[in-house]
């Protein structure tokens, strides 16, 4: 038997830490999950998308009576980037998420089903997604949804 590791690498940063590209993206994320659609979790998400061209899309989650009929901010940014845009790369993705109201002091993380859709538009564009997970007292810096799904499953085309 051979037992092996795998590292993840992040970074913790503080507001005083961020770019003005970055606090700017975080800020639309914040924005964007005041317009959330989540009546049955009051968990509001917003995302925002920074495209290679520099548009920015940000996006929500819609929650469903039928609860897995609903979609996370994630999924639906970076779908409606990629059906908008479908010949241009993201580059970074900020995520912010208030509970009943509050803002959340640690970040929340994007969900499996996210993280396997987000890996799947990097490798699509071969190009690295960093992604900004907003939290008040922390923010997380990922620099590839690699970092965030090891072992994904993909198909070699
Ligand atoms: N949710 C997101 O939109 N993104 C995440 O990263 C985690 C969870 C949504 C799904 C659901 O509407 C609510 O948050 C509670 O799970």
């Amino acid at each position: 038997m051979i037992n092996k590791n795998l590292t993840t690498n992040f970074k913790i940063l503080l507001e005083a830490d961020l770019t003005e590209e970055e606090k700017s993206l975080i800020n639309k994320a914040k924005k964007a999950s005041e317009k959330a659609y989540a009546p049955y979790s009051s968990f509001q998400v917003g995302a925002a998308v920074l495209l290679d061209n520099g548009e920015i899309i940000t996006g929500n989650n819609q929650e469903n009576a039928a609860y897995p009929s609903g979609l996370c901010a994630e999924r639906i940014a970076v779908f409606y980037a990629n059906a908008q845009y479908p010949d241009v790369s993201v580059k970074m993705l900020a995520i912010a998420a208030q509970n009943g109201g509050k803002w959340l002091e640690k970040p929340v993380s994007p969900c499996g089903s996210c993280r396997q859709v987000l890996l799947e538009t990097e490798r699509r564009f071969d190009t690295d997604i960093q992604v900004l997970l907003y939290g008040e007292k922390e923010i997380l810096k990922i620099e590839s949804i690699k970092d965030l799904l090891p072992f994904a499953f993909y198909l070699d085309k």
